[in-house]
Parts: C-alpha cells; structure tokens; sequence
C-alpha cells in the first residue's frame, strides 16, 4: 500500500546498473525495468527493418510501436544496436513516445510489487525524479571496456579491446552531450565508481543505502 519505493540507477555504458538492478529487485521483490532496452529495442527494429539512419518521424513510429517481443533477441546486446541507441535516444520525439510506458511501471509496478528498480539514463532526473533511492554508478572507460570484452568472451565472441572502448566513449559523449534528458547525475544522486569494486561490493552498498532509505520512510 502506498506509493511505490523507487529505486532509479543511473550512468554509463557497461557502468554495471543491469547487474545490480536486477540483484536488488530480486533482494526486495521489487519490479525490475531496463529502460535501455526500450531504445535498444526501438534501434533494432529499425535495424532488421533496413533503416540505418532514421528520421525522428521514423524512429518515433518504431517507438511507438515497439513490439516488446523484441526486447528478448539476442542481437539487442550488440554493441551495434547499442549505437543505434543512442542516436534515436537523442531525439525528443522517441523519449516522449518511451515516456508513458516508464512511467506507469513506476507509478505501478506490476505484479502487485511494492516497489521498483529502474536504470538508464534519466531516471533520477527525469522519469523518476522523486525516486526514493538515485544511485550514479559510474567506472572508468578502461574498467568498462574490459568487463564487455569479458561479457563477449564467455560467449565464446570475438571482442576488440580498442573498437569497445571507441563505442563506449562515442556513445558516452552522445548520451552527455545531448540536449534532451542528457547523462547526469541528479543533483541527490549517490556517485558510486565501481572501478575497483566488485559486484558483490557494489550491491551490499546500495542494498545498505535502500534499507535506511525504508527505515527513515515508515
Ligand atoms: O547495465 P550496464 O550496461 O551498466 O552494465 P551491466 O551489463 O550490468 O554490466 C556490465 C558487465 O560488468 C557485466 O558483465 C557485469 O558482470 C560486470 N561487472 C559489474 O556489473 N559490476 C562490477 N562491479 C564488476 C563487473
Ligand atoms: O547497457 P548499456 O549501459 O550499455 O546501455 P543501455 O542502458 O542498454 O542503453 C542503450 C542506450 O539507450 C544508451 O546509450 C542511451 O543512449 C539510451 N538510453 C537513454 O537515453 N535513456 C535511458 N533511460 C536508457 C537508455
């Protein structure tokens, strides 16, 4: 009963917010939404439609009929996709068509959940902005780039140190630089850099940080 507990994690690329959303969704039974991969599943199927290089028009009609189905293929990891992300994800016009469907999940969360755990990119500031809980994870390019080299490895991929670091670093400085819920850190965020931590570290911290947020709330 009451309004939902929302946790918004926010940062980077490969920062580690998928990791440790899903662990404390899973610790608190909260609902879990990757609101990456809604850009993601916009920019392939605009992708397996043919379309590379996409007019807001376009892109906005991808967005708004995005199949959900899609969220689930494989090729919506690639770095490719990626790419296309964040291209589409710099027009104003596909974020307002992602808006309602981001939002509703937080107002509420389905299966009844007490709560949500959300991560992109503007969740703090932009859909979620009284969330309960910010978190900014962030790492440096090397640390990153090496955990994707090493995602793509156990999948037995070929991975390029030197061409992921590029992608990161491309799609960082779009993500950042443009002028539409941009990169950042809400002004009430908790900065976390992983770099030197663990998985295990990162989620006892956060979970710790989650436990006196409810704690100060009741
Ligand atoms: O969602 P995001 O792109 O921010 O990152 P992720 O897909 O959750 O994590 C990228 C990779 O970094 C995964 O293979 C994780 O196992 C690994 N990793 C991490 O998430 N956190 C650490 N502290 C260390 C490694
Ligand atoms: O997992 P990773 O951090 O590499 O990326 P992602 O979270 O799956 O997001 C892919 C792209 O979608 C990002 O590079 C952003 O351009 C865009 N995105 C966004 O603009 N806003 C969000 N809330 C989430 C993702």
């Amino acid at each position: 009963t009451g309004v939902p507990f929302i946790v918004a994690i926010d940062g980077p690329a490969a920062a580690g917010k998928g990791t440790l959303a899903r662990r404390l969704a899973d610790a608190f039974g909260f609902a879990y939404l990757d609101t990456g991969a809604l850009y993601r599943g916009v920019a392939l199927s605009l992708i397996r439609a043919g379309n590379t290089d996409p007019t807001e028009s376009e892109a906005t009609k991808a967005a708004l009929r995005l199949d959900l189905a899609l969220l689930k293929h494989p090729d919506l990891r690639l770095e490719a996709t990626g790419g296309m992300a964040s291209r589409v994800a710099a027009m104003p016009a596909v974020r307002a068509a992602l808006d309602a469907l981001q939002r509703r999940f937080a107002e509420i969360p389905p299966n009844g959940a007490a709560g949500a755990v959300i991560d992109g990119r503007d969740i703090g500031t932009v859909i979620c902005p009284k969330a309960q809980v910010k978190l900014f994870l962030t790492a440096s390019v090397a640390a990153r780039a090496a955990r994707r080299v090493k995602e793509l490895q156990d999948k037995g991929l070929a991975a390029d140190l030197g061409a992921i670091t590029a992608e990161i670093e491309a799609r960082d400085a779009r993500d950042a630089g443009r002028a539409t819920a941009p990169l950042k850190a809400a002004d009430d965020a908790h900065l976390l850099d992983t770099s030197d931590l663990g998985i295990e570290e990162v989620f006892a911290t956060a979970k710790s940080m989650i436990e006196k947020a409810r704690q100060t709330r009741t």
